[in-house]
């Protein structure tokens, strides 16, 4: 039997339930998971830290044995062989993903062809969820119950009403 180690990479800011249904398929698919956020992403403003969004996903994936988290800097491909890693996991919602995701799973295996990308697909109820989403509903005062683990919901509606009140200068009142 081979030994295969993948790699879940992401933003995860915050982690979803959808991040966290493809983290239970993968942690029985593969003998080890490392759940890897990515730091250098320019992607505007994030809602967590990098400290708190490995601390949420920590707290949500404690019970299962064969799942580690980290996070890396600079190309994803040079992090794996670093972890000694042959596989990459990227989860697949709908055919609008999948152009993006295949552009990236051929150029990561132009690099490093020791590494294979495997897609797979979240439960359906999460086919039309993401972070960014999340983030939106949140700011808007919307229900974020299914969304997100409670704890995590507490924690978003926490972050995004402190940014409120900064934003809008109530703090110094
Ligand atoms: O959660 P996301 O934002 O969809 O994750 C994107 C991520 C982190 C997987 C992707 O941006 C990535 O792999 N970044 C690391 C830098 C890298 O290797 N870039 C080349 C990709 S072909």
């Amino acid at each position: 039997m081979k030994n295969i180690v993948a790699i879940y990479p992401g933003s995860f800011d915050p982690v979803t339930n959808g991040h966290l249904d493809l983290i239970h398929r993968g942690s029985k698919l593969f003998d080890k998971l490392i759940v890897a956020i990515a730091r250098n992403l320019d992607k505007g403003e994030a809602l967590f830290t990098i400290r708190e969004r490995k601390e949420m996903l920590q707290a949500m994936t404690s019970q299962l044995d064969n799942v580690t988290i980290d996070s890396f800097e600079g190309l994803l491909v040079s992090y794996c062989i670093e972890q000694g890693a042959n596989a990459v996991l990227r989860g697949i919602r709908a055919i609008s993903d999948y152009e993006f995701e295949l552009q990236m799973a051929l150029m990561n295996r132009k690099m490093e062809p020791r590494v294979e990308t495997v897609f797979m697909m979240p439960a359906e109820q999460y086919s039309y969820l993401s972070s960014r989403i999340v983030r939106e509903i949140a700011k808007l005062g919307g229900p974020l119950t299914g969304l997100v683990p409670t704890m995590v919901e507490e924690r978003v509606r926490d972050r995004v009403a402190h940014r409120h009140i900064s934003a809008t200068g109530k703090h110094l009142l």
